[in-house]
């Protein structure tokens, strides 16, 4: 048989500043676990992403710190590279838009949707700062969204209602470099047809309606409802992808056009064949992690694009998440609120600890609120107090009475309370792995914590300490026999969200064989399989407890904002 193909995707960040914990929770680290716990699966999967380099929020950053583009874009994409990594984010490809591959990627991708006919010219009015002399993209207009009235919308997007704007719908609007109000003039450009594509995109949107989040599939019926009109793709910016000049002469292709086929180009990169594996065979399935004010362009712009291209796969899910805020509060790097993650770089915290709690708090429906106080208690409580301490117990039981090295593998007069935890091992695995996979990570979080204080229940009633005491070493042997068993169940299901340490557990302390990244291993966290004379090696507690100083320290640390200007001096 042949092995399920499974691409899975986050959101290409803007590469005009650094990310904070609402990027990382809305989509690195959920792509991330969902990937992890597809390869655990045996799913053949890759996890591509990258930086989304061109467009105007780096042009707008680049021009204020006086750079060229490219010089802006290579330090904050090697920034960004390594905030990733230290997250443990597992990309396959972690590439970017301004490699020449992407470039042709995107050309070749238009002159297909061009002979297609999807394609149309005309001439738009834009923004022009007399003050300036140039067109204004988007990013360089401010001003009120006809919408909801966020006095900060940018001409083409409100990110306060997610509203998608058409280029003169900006009440009062003004130049983001020098304040004066622009007068609208005409300029040649290039559009898709939307208008055409609105037909299909909503039969496949109606199709998806069972297994999107609901949130997502409203959005997308939302756009469908307000009718679809021809978009430009072409923008007057020097920065970003030229458009082939047969079609028109000096202009580049609009972000948003660019930056959704650079999930192809590295794909691509990766090689041609699994290209070809991945969104040309129609077994393949693509996954799309993305936070909330990407939905619209993630389920009709992005799907119409490959609709009028034809002989891609569309995605299978749009996992649209909603927003992180903190502490009650919108993430504002200007007012020094929220956790900033290049500071992670120089910090020594715990990065299993924090995806333990990030992954608590991944908007998935509503929004949600990093708070440092739950940070904590989830912490203290539920990782440490939950998953660590049984770890504790057990392998501390067998180091201290049994050198060990338990001996015990057949399982013998078993009781009901044994049956019980027996049952749990052979079925909790497979519906944690329902809820990876349903994109629920919320309540996968939750069962495997729920999975491991099973474990504590089964410790407390066959209490082996007593059975020791009592000369009762067979019955001792099965109880930490079985919670062993459960330990090592637990390291595998835990692994997509705690990578390091359940690694460290697994090779350090229970001294077993091989990496928890092996593909197919999650079945295994069903078995009971340990053998009898297998010794594990000293344990040692895999978290340190939170308390009021470090708490407070880790709290300094990683609230401090960054000037663009210091990042990338
Ligand atoms: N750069 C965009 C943002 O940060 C996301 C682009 S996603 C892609 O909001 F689909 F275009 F790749
Ligand atoms: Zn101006």
């Amino acid at each position: 048989m042949l092995k399920q193909k499974i691409l899975v995707t986050a959101a290409l960040p803007y590469i005009n500043n650094v990310p904070h914990m609402g990027h990382i929770v809305g989509s690195h680290l959920p792509a991330d676990i969902f990937y992890r716990y597809c390869r655990a699966k045996g799913y053949d999967a890759i996890f591509v992403g990258g930086s989304d380099e061109h467009g105007t929020p780096s042009a707008v950053a680049a021009k204020e710190l006086g750079l060229h583009p490219q010089q802006l874009v290579d330090k904050l994409h090697n920034i960004h590279k390594k905030v990733y990594e230290r997250l443990n984010i597992d990309y396959t490809n972690y590439s970017r838009t301004s490699n020449l591959s992407h470039h042709k990627t995107v050309q070749d991708f238009f002159n297909v949707i061009n002979e297609n006919g999807y394609v149309s010219k005309g001439s738009m009015r834009m923004y022009f700062c007399e003050n300036d002399n140039m067109f204004l993209p988007d990013r360089f207009v401010v001003g009120t969204c006809p919408k909801c009235g966020y006095e900060s919308a940018n001409a083409d997007q409100c990110e306060s209602c997610a509203s998608v704007l058409a280029p003169d719908e900006l009440v009062d609007p003004h130049c983001k470099s020098c304040e004066a109000t622009p007068i609208m003039k005409e300029s040649e450009h290039l559009y898709i047809r939307l208008d055409r594509l609105a037909e299909s995109l909503d039969k496949w949107i109606e199709g998806n309606k069972g297994t999107w989040r609901s949130q997502v599939y409203g959005e997308a019926k939302k756009w469908i409802r307000e009718g679809l009109r021809e978009r430009s793709i072409t923008r007057d910016l020097e920065w970003g992808v030229k458009v082939p000049s047969e079609a028109l002469e000096n202009k580049v292709f609009y972000v948003w056009f660019d930056a959704p086929i650079g999930y192809m180009t590295f794909t691509r990169e990766i090689g041609e064949d699994v290209f070809d594996e991945y969104w040309r065979d129609p077994e393949s399935k693509i996954f799309h992690f993305l936070g909330k004010d990407n939905i619209p362009f993630h389920t009709v712009f992005w799907p119409g694009m490959l609709i009028a291209h034809g002989g891609f796969n569309l995605p299978l899910n749009v996992v649209g998440s909603n927003y992180l805020n903190f502490e009650g509060q919108k993430f504002s790097k200007s007012k020094g609120v929220g956790v900033f993650c290049y500071n992670l770089l120089d910090s020594d915290i715990d990065i299993d600890v924090l995806r333990s709690y990030l992954t608590t708090v991944i908007p998935e429906t509503k929004e949600s609120d990093f708070k440092w106080g739950e940070f904590r208690t989830i912490t203290n409580n539920e990782l440490i107090g939950k998953l660590g301490n049984l770890f504790n117990r057990t392998l501390n039981m067998i180091w201290k009475n049994f050198g060990g090295q338990l001996n015990y593998s057949t399982l013998s007069d078993l009781n009901g309370i044994d049956n019980h935890l027996i049952e749990a091992i052979k079925t909790e695995p497979l519906s944690i792995g329902d809820l990876f996979f349903g994109v629920e990570f919320r309540e996968a979080y939750r069962r495997i914590m729920q999975y491991a204080s099973e474990g504590n229940v089964y410790l407390h009633k066959t209490a082996p300490w007593n059975l020791i005491k009592e000369g009762r070493e067979e019955e001792a042997k099965k109880s930490l026999y079985l919670a062993l068993s459960l330990c090592r169940s637990l390291a595998i299901v835990s692994s997509p969200i705690l990578p390091e340490s359940m690694q460290r557990l697994w090779t350090d302390q229970l001294n077993l064989r091989g990496s928890l990244s092996t593909p197919g291993i999650w079945d295994e966290a069903t078995q009971i399989s340990i053998p009898s004379d297998h010794t594990i090696n000293k344990p040692e507690p895999l978290y340190a407890r939170i308390d009021d100083k470090r708490l407070e320290e880790l709290e300094k640390h990683l609230s401090k904002p960054h000037s663009l200007e210091e990042l990338v001096k």
